[in-house]
């Protein structure tokens, strides 16, 4: 692969291939943020939709190495289990025990997670200083352990709450174990509400317009509160936290900066992250309509 910053020029003369693989993949935001970003940065690339079955994962990779991928991007339910076909993982990845982004070299499969660094990064370009803070993740899934180990080496004090107490509790030791601060509980409103400074909602509850898992009465006014859910754009749980006074924020942005972290690991250059955010915004208008 050719790679000429400034005046980019990525790939030479072939046209790259990059994919999101998944099952299913058709509600993807990614290909039109991607390929916003080729365009607006001249890349010569392309960037597919790819439905490959659990249970087909060894040909749906073979098939990606014969047609000349140069890398792609992992969803449900194949974060964990592309990890077998890997050649290397990022010690990002390691730690986080799956996959959302993989590189093509000389026909080596790389695997890389920007799932937690990418919210790290949406939320510091708000200009949250995460030093010293207490952070509440609401879920232990997939999801919410990306954000933990990304969150082990800032120097915050993590409460996981969850349904299964037990995975919260699991978590919490692996945050622990990479030198983090961290303990879990089940997932109840309580005392913490009152000194929280940074509360995450990573379950599935408001995909759907259910209603909030609890009520945050008694938050402190100061938090911030981050929903990964981004359609709807305002979950029930948002609306609930912005009538105590908090500041909201959907799982937009963390979508886009996982992407923008995908283009450092493949091309090491910078992603134009507005017209990948303008794609993904308007997108999600024509999908709500
Ligand atoms: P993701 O990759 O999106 O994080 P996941 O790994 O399937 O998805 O995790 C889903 C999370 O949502 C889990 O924390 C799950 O709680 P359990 O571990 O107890 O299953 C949580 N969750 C799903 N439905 C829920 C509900 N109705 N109430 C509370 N938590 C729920």
């Amino acid at each position: 692969m050719m790679i000429e910053t400034d005046n980019v020029k990525i790939g030479g003369l072939n046209k790259l291939k990059y994919a999101i693989i998944g099952y299913p993949v058709a509600h993807s935001l990614s290909p039109e943020m991607h390929e916003a970003g080729f365009k607006t940065a001249g890349i010569d690339a392309t960037y597919e939709r790819i439905t490959i079955h659990p249970l087909e994962l060894t040909a749906g990779i073979s098939d990606l190495k014969a047609n000349h991928f140069n890398g792609f991007n992992v969803t449900y339910p194949l974060k964990e289990k592309i990890i077998p076909f890997l050649d290397g993982l990022t010690s990002e990845a390691q730690a986080i025990g799956a996959v959302n982004t993989v590189k093509i070299e000389n026909g080596l499969l790389y695997g890389h997670n920007t799932d937690g660094q990418g919210f790290v990064e949406a939320l510091r370009r708000q200009d949250f200083d995460f030093n010293s803070k207490k952070v509440v993740i609401l879920g232990a899934g997939g999801a919410a352990k990306a954000i933990a180990v990304s969150l082990a080496c800032l120097n915050v004090y993590l409460l996981i709450l969850n349904r299964t107490s037990e995975k919260a509790a699991a978590l919490a030791e692996q945050v622990n174990l990479l030198g983090g601060k961290a303990s879990g509980d089940i997932l109840a409103p309580g005392t913490w509400l009152e000194s929280v400074d940074l509360l995450v909602q990573t379950t599935s509850v408001g995909m759907k317009s259910e209603p909030y898992l609890f009520d945050l009465q008694g938050i402190n006014p100061a938090a911030w509160a981050v929903d990964l859910i981004y359609n709807p754009a305002v979950t029930s749980l948002l609306s609930n936290a912005a009538l105590h006074g908090c500041r909201t924020f959907n799982g937009l942005d963390m979508l886009l900066f996982q992407g923008v972290l995908a283009w450092d690991f493949w091309f090491g250059v910078k992603a134009p992250v507005d017209s990948m955010r303008k794609a993904l915004v308007d997108k999600l208008s024509v999908c709500s309509e």
